[in-house]
């Protein structure tokens, strides 16, 4: 479905470093290690393209990966919210930096906010929700690692989550369920991407 190869463009760690915004782009946000860099290299098909790692922070900086030959649209990996353990003023620069980024860009077309299967919405998706909302930024809701939990659990998280996403303003109506590691719902969401980046 994408066509033509991906190539890593590169890393933003600040605003000023940004690519210039000629094309599309389709970001992937969520809380550290919710599976952000794991989705993005399924939905591409390579195995690690975008770095992933167990230990949350893995991704630090905004990174811009290049789909099609010629050009079709940018996948932008950034890094995770919600992460205690970091230091508060390093948390606060990528907090900037992805708030910074989302409410600006003017090629921005989607937003894809992820959510942990296991966990479902927490207090941190929302304000990010909320601050999408009040950007006018749309987002879909996709909810990852579903190979982690069974499949009546799935439901109920998948019908909360479909809840949450119609009380908020500029969420897709429908969320995605995904297993990066078991390949489940890529077909779909590489699909919802492309036509995303249509827009
Ligand atoms: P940060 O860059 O730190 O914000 O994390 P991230 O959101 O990019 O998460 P990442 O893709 O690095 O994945 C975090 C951990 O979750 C890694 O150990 C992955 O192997 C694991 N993981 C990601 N997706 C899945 C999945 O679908 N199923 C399972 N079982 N594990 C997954
Ligand atoms: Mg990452």
């Amino acid at each position: 479905l994408f066509s033509g190869p991906v190539t890593f463009l590169k890393s933003a760690p600040a605003l000023k470093f940004l690519p210039d915004p000629d094309v599309p782009e389709i970001a992937f946000a969520g809380r550290s290690n919710v599976g952000k860099s794991s989705l993005l290299n399924a939905l591409v098909g390579r195995k690690a393209i975008a770095r992933t790692s167990v230990t949350p922070g893995r991704t630090q900086e905004l990174n811009f990966f290049e789909v099609g030959e010629p050009l079709l649209f940018r996948l932008v990996d950034m890094p995770g919210y919600g992460f205690a353990k970091a230091p508060p003023k390093v948390v606060e620069t990528w907090r900037r930096l992805v708030r910074d980024y989302l409410r600006g860009r003017v090629v921005l077309k989607r937003t894809l906010v992820l959510i942990d299967s296991r966990h479902g919405v927490k207090p941190v998706d929302a304000e990010m929700m909320e601050m999408l909302d009040q950007a006018a930024v749309g987002y879909r809701l996709v909810l990852t690692k579903a190979d982690k939990i069974k499949a009546s659990e799935l439901e109920a998280v998948h019908a909360a989550t479909l809840a949450e996403a119609r009380k908020h303003s500029a969420a897709y109506p429908e969320v995605l369920v995904t297993s990066s590691e078991k390949g489940m719902g890529i077909d779909e969401l590489r699909a919802a991407v492309l036509s995303d980046s249509l827009l």
